[in-house]
C-alpha cells in the first residue's frame, strides 16, 4: 500500500532573507518528499510564512509600511528563493489568512472546552511611551552579573549571564528609549502541566513512525525526557504555556476576549494545517481530514511529518503535539530535526561575508545542485549541527559530481551521435548485472527513508566509480579509432549510458533539476525508483548530449562571501539566535526566548562608530615573562612589553591572564601578542592589573579552547593595532 503523508517544513518569518542555514532543513525535506514520491507514495508538500507577532509589527512600521504589506512582499521573496534551490512545496501559504484563523479558533475553543486554558494577571514591563507590553528581547540595560552595558532583557551576550528583564540595571526600551515600567494584565495560559498532558507526550514521545522507527531522533528523545521526566517519579519541568498577548499586536484576536491576541507560536504550527486545507481546496483528490481529524479512522493509516530545526523542538515536541491531542486532531507521526549550520567551522557572521542569503547566491551565478548536493552529504539524520566547508564543497561537487559522474556520460554521448545517429546499441549483460549486483547489496533506499543522506551519497559514487571502472576498462575513445570495433563501441557506449541513467535515478531526490536535463539527453519520460534493471534497449533514440553540470571555482566561492561581507556586522536573526546562551534551567522559557531573539534582534540592533572602536588603544605586546599565581586556579601573571621606558629601561605592563587552563607560562615567553592598553588599572588580589590581553574562545564553549592572539611576523612590542 502506498503511503499517504503530510510533510511540511518549518515557517519562516515573515520579516527576514532566507539565509543558507535556513536551507538545510528546507532542502533535507525537499529530497525525503522527492524520494519518496519515486517510490510511489502520495506526498502533499506545504509550507507557509510565519506572519504574526511584535517584531513583525515594528519591522512593518519601520519601514512605514501595513504589515500586511510587508508580508505580502515577504512572501513572494521567500516563495522565489524556495522555487530556486529546487525545494518544491505544493502551497506556499501565510499564517495570516482565513484558514489559520478557523483553525486556531477552533483549537483554542476545543482547549477551553477540555479545560486546558486558564486565565492569570502577570506582571511584565511596558513601554509607556510605546503604549505597548516589550518583549524580552525588546528590553535592554546593564547586565545584573557583569554590568556590561546594552545586553537584552534576557541573557548576557558579554558574560553568558542568563536573567528576567526585570533583573537588568537601568533597562530601556528598545523601540522608544523609554523607561519601561511594570505593569499587570490577563493572559491565557495552556495547562501544559495537567497530568493528562504529562502522560500523553510522555507516550507520544517515546512513541515510533510509521516507517517502524523512532517518532522523534534519539537526541530528540532524550532531550525531551530531561523535561517530562518518567512515569515512575512522575517529575518534570514542564510549566503552563503564555498563549496570549496584549494590543498592540499583529496577529488574530481571540474570540470573546477583546484586546488579547494569540501569541504567534500558537497559531504558526497551525499553519501547516492553513496551508494544507488552503492547497485541499484547489484540488479534488485531497481529504483533509483524513489527515487533520483525531477521530476519523483514515487518520490512522495517513502520516503527518515535520521537518524543523533544532532550535524549535520544544515547540514541535509539546505544545504542538498537546495542542492537537486536547483539541481533538491527529498529533504528529515524525519530526525530522536538523542541527544547526556553521560556515568553515564557525557560526555564520557577517563580517566574514559568511551569512550568504539564498538571492544572493542564485544572484551571483553559483547553481543551487551544488548546495543541494553538498548539504545532501553532509545530512546524516541527526541533530548535529551541519557544516558548511566552502573548500570541501568545491571538492566534493567537482570529484564527485563533474569527476565521477557527469564523466560517465561525457565520454561517452558523442560516440553514439557521431557514430550510430543517436542511437543507442544492446548492452554488456556482465556490467550491468555488477552494478545490479553492487546496488543491491548496498542500503540506498533505507538511508533516503532514515534521511542519512551522506550514507545514499556515498553508496551512490561508489557505483558511479563502478560505471567509470568499466568505462576505463573498455576504452571508447580507443575503440573508436580501431577498425572493426564499431559493434564493441556501440556496446560500451550504451551500457556506459544505461549505468549513467540508473545512477541519475538514485541522484535524482537530490539534484532534480540534473536529473530533467538527463532525462531529456536519454529521452526517458520519467525515472523512477527501481530495485531491478531493464537496459536502456537497443534502437532507443536520444537527444544531442548537453552539457549537464560545470565545475565549482574557489573564485565564485570568494565572489559569494564579499557580495555578503558587511563591514562591522550587526546582530542579524540567526547568529544571535544561535549564540543566544540562555536559561537551561527552563527550557520553556529559553525556547520562547529563541522566538523573541530569532524576531527581535533586527530592530534591536546596535552600532558603534568608529570613534566608540578608537578609544580603545590595542598595542602590539611582548611577553618577557609568564608565571603562574600562587592560589589563582585560572590566572597567569604576564610582564608585557609595550614599548614603554623608564630611564631608558623596558618598563613591562602587568596583566592578570584567565589563561591557566590553556598554556603552560613558559611557553608564553617571549611571544608576541596583543593587549588593551589603556583599560582602568584593577587591583586584584594578587597585585594590579594594567590590561588585558586578547584572546579567542567559543561563545558556547562547546570547544573549551582559548587561543590568544598573535601578529603577523614582522610587527614589533609597542605597535599600535587598530
Ligand atoms: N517561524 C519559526 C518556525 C515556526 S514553525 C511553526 C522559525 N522561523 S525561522 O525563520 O527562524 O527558521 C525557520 C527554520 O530554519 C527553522 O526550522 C529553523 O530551525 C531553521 N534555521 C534557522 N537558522 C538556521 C541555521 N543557521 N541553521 C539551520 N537551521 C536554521 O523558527
Ligand atoms: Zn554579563
Amino acid at each position: 500500500m502506498p503511503r499517504k503523508i503530510l510533510v511540511t517544513n518549518a515557517l519562516p518569518y515573515a520579516n527576514g532573507d532566507i539565509h543558507l542555514g535556513h536551507l538545510v532543513g528546507y532542502i533535507q525535506g525537499d529530497v525525503w518528499v522527492r524520494y519518496q514520491r519515486m517510490r510511489g507514495n502520495t506526498v502533499h508538500y506545504v509550507c507557509a510564512d510565519d506572519t504574526h507577532g511584535t517584531p513583525i509589527m515594528l519591522r512593518a512600521e519601520k519601514e512605514g509600511i501595513t504589515p500586511e504589506a510587508l508580508i505580502a512582499r515577504v512572501h513572494g521573496e521567500h516563495l522565489r528563493d524556495f522555487t530556486d534551490f529546487g525545494v518544491a512545496f505544493d502551497n506556499y501559504h501565510s499564517t495570516h489568512s482565513d484558514e489559520n484563523r478557523a483553525y486556531a479558533e477552533d483549537v483554542y475553543a476545543k482547549l477551553r472546552a477540555a479545560e486546558l486554558i486558564d486565565t492569570r494577571a502577570i506582571e511584565q514591563f511596558y513601554d509607556p511611551v510605546k503604549e505597548m507590553f516589550l518583549p524580552d528581547r525588546f528590553i535592554k540595560g546593564e547586565c545584573p552579573k557583569c554590568g556590561a552595558a546594552d545586553q537584552y532583557g534576557d541573557n548576557c551576550e558579554v558574560c553568558g549571564a542568563a536573567y528576567a528583564p526585570t533583573d537588568l540595571k537601568n533597562p530601556y526600551s528598545a523601540v522608544s528609549g523609554a523607561k519601561p515600567v511594570l505593569k499587570t494584565s490577563e493572559h491565557f495560559f495552556f495547562r501544559l502541566s495537567d497530568p493528562r498532558a504529562v502522560a500523553f507526550l510522555r507516550d507520544w514521545t517515546g512513541g515510533t513512525n510509521a516507517a517502524g522507527g523512532r517518532r522523534l531522533q534519539a537526541e530528540a528523545a532524550n532531550k525531551m525526557k530531561e523535561w517530562l521526566g518518567d512515569a515512575t517519579t512522575d517529575e518534570n519541568t514542564l510549566s503552563d504555556w503564555d498563549i496570549s498577548r496584549d494590543a498592540p499586536y499583529f496577529g488574530f484576536e481571540i474570540p470573546g476576549a477583546p484586546g488579547k491576541y494569540f501569541y504567534v507560536w500558537l497559531d504558526a504550527p497551525i499553519g501547516y494545517l492553513a496551508s494544507f486545507r488552503n492547497l485541499a481546496a484547489r484540488r479534488d483528490d485531497i481529504a483533509v481530514e483524513d489527515f487533520t481529524d483525531g477521530h476519523r479512522a483514515a487518520a490512522a493509516a495517513t502520516e503527518m511529518v515535520h521537518f524543523i530545526g533544532k532550535d524549535i523542538l520544544y515547540f514541535h515536541a509539546l505544545f504542538w503535539p498537546a495542542m492537537l491531542q486536547f483539541a481533538g486532531y491527529r498529533t504528529p507521526s515524525q519530526l525530522c530535526v536538523n542541527g544547526f549550520l556553521t560556515v568553515d567551522g564557525s557560526k555564520m557572521s557577517k563580517s566574514r561575508g559568511t551569512f550568504i542569503t539564498a538571492r544572493s547566491y542564485v544572484t551571483q551565478g553559483l547553481n543551487p545542485e551544488w548546495l543541494r548536493y553538498y548539504f545532501a552529504t553532509k545530512s546524516n539524520g541527526t541533530m548535529e549541527d551541519v557544516d558548511l566547508n566552502l573548500d570541501d564543497m568545491i571538492a566534493k561537487v567537482n570529484s564527485d559530481l563533474v569527476g565521477k559522474y557527469v564523466n560517465i556520460a561525457s565520454r561517452c554521448a558523442g560516440f553514439i551521435a557521431k557514430r550510430f545517429d543517436g542511437k543507442l546499441g544492446a548492452s554488456d549483460a556482465a556490467a550491468t548485472g555488477d552494478f545490479e549486483a553492487a546496488f543491491r547489496s548496498g542500503t540506498i533506499a533505507e538511508a533516503y527513508e532514515e534521511r542519512d543522506y551522506g550514507r545514499a551519497l556515498r553508496e551512490i559514487m561508489r557505483l558511479a566509480d563502478l560505471a567509470n571502472q568499466y568505462v576505463n576498462d573498455h576504452k571508447p575513445w580507443e575503440l573508436a579509432k580501431l577498425d572493426g570495433q564499431d559493434a564493441r563501441l556501440h556496446v560500451v557506449c550504451s551500457t556506459a549510458l544505461t549505468l549513467f541513467r540508473d545512477l541519475t535515478r538514485y541522484l535524482k531526490p537530490v539534484l532534480p533539476a540534473l536529473a530533467a536535463k538527463v532525462e531529456n539527453f536519454l529521452s526517458i519520460e520519467q525515472l523512477d525508483w527501481q530495485d531491478t534493471w531493464q537496459p536502456l534497449s537497443a534502437g532507443h533514440a536520444i537527444n544531442a548530449y548537453a552539457h549537464l553540470m560545470t565545475r565549482v571555482e574557489r573564485k565564485q566561492i570568494d565572489a559569494l562571501l564579499e557580495a555578503n561581507r558587511e563591514s562591522l556586522a550587526p546582530a542579524t536573526a540567526s547568529n544571535t539566535k544561535t549564540s543566544t546562551k540562555a536559561a537551561e534551567h527552563s527550557q520553556q522559557r529559553h525556547a520562547e526566548k529563541q522566538q523573541n531573539s530569532a524576531q527581535g534582534a533586527e530592530t534591536a540592533m546596535t552600532h558603534i562608530s568608529i570613534d566608540d572602536f578608537a578609544k580603545v588603544d590595542l598595542r602590539i605586546a611582548r611577553i618577557v615573562n609568564a608565571e603562574h599565581v600562587e592560589g589563582a586556579d585560572k590566572l597567569i601573571r604576564l610582564q608585557l612589553d609595550i614599548g614603554e621606558t623608564e630611564n631608558g629601561q623596558i618598563k613591562p605592563r602587568q596583566v592578570f591572564a584567565g589563561i591557566k587552563s590553556a598554556y603552560d607560562p613558559a611557553a608564553l615567553v617571549g611571544r608576541l601578542t596583543v593587549m588593551v592598553a589603556n583599560l582602568a588599572p584593577r587591583k586584584m588580589k594578587f597585585g594590579l592589573s594594567e590590561g588585558m590581553v586578547l584572546a579567542a574562545s567559543d561563545p558556547d564553549a562547546k570547544t573549551g579552547g582559548l587561543y590568544i592572539l598573535s601578529p603577523d611576523s614582522g610587527a614589533v612590542a609597542g605597535m599600535r593595532v587598530k
